[in-house]
């Protein structure tokens, strides 16, 4: 029970990681604030955790847009006092397409949602935590964020470009009480991986499944539930000294 009376913020809350993840924070006591475009998946995921109402709150909102953030940064503090964890976790995984076929629409779409969606996250969660005095940041990064990938250009600049953002807001608030880390996880079974499947060869996701989890040292797809563990442990004072970094949750991905 590590976040009794603790408020954690999660973009991204309706999706195969966020959702889980705010499991694994309510069943440490946290309250909740799931933040996502997806209405409906939200509506969903409420009535899966059927937490008491003074313990959830959600917002529907886009990350790429600052009304928005600035909504949810405030509806988090007016509802619960202030922010102790936000989970920055929103992404969009764009299609698969090598760089010289990629439309500039196609590029920006990705980079709005996992460099500028999580830019603004950070400043207006960033302004919060300072006011109230401290807290625990993670961004969702991804091994896309340290490795080069054919046909998926956007994404890896993205990801890459949240590292920096990451080790940039953790050196500026080092001394402030407020600890910035990212997650790498890679191959982690939710819509998302399903999406890459289907767009890398929409007749055979079987076929590309097995290739996709040959190509992991352990032979397999993460679960959710595998990076909440991580997840926690950077949010929680057990990672006390831990700030700046970027955990792989990839079943050896990185180490190859
Ligand atoms: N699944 C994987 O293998 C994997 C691997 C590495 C990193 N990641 C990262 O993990 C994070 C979560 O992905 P997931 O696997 O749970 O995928 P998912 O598709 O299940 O969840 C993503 C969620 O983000 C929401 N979202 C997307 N754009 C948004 C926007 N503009 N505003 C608000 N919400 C928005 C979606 O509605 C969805 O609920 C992402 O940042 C992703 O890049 C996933």
């Amino acid at each position: 029970m590590r976040f009794v009376g603790k408020t954690v913020v999660i973009t991204g809350g309706a999706g195969g990681i966020g959702k889980t993840t705010a499991k694994a924070f309510a069943n440490e006591g946290a309250h909740l604030v799931l933040v996502d475009m997806n209405e409906d998946a939200l509506l969903n995921v409420v009535k899966e955790l059927n937490l008491e109402d003074n313990r959830i709150h959600t917002v529907t909102a886009d990350v790429t847009n600052e009304a928005d953030v600035k909504r949810y940064v405030d509806e988090s503090v007016e509802k619960f006092g202030k922010i102790d964890v936000f989970f920055n976790n929103a992404g969009f995984e764009g299609p698969v397409s090598f760089i010289k076929d990629t439309s500039y629409e196609q590029f920006k779409k990705v980079i709005e949602v996992n460099v500028y969606g999580v830019f603004l996250g950070l400043k207006h969660v960033l302004n919060a935590m300072m006011d109230s005095g401290g807290g625990a940041v993670i961004n969702t990064i991804s091994n896309a964020g340290f490795i080069g990938s054919p046909g998926m250009g956007h994404y890896i600049a993205s990801k890459h470009a949240a590292v920096g953002l990451t080790k940039t807001a953790a050196l500026e608030h080092a001394v402030n009480g407020i600890r910035v880390n990212g997650i790498a996880p890679a191959a982690i079974d939710t819509n998302m991986l399903a999406q890459i499947e289907r767009n890398l060869s929409p007749d055979n996701q079987e076929e590309v499944r097995k290739q996709i989890q040959s190509s992991i040292p352990m032979h397999r797809y993460g679960q959710p539930e595998e990076v909440a563990k991580v997840v926690l442990f950077l949010a929680s004072d057990d990672a006390s000294f831990v700030t700046g970094a970027t955990y792989p949750v990839d079943g050896g991905a990185l180490a190859t």
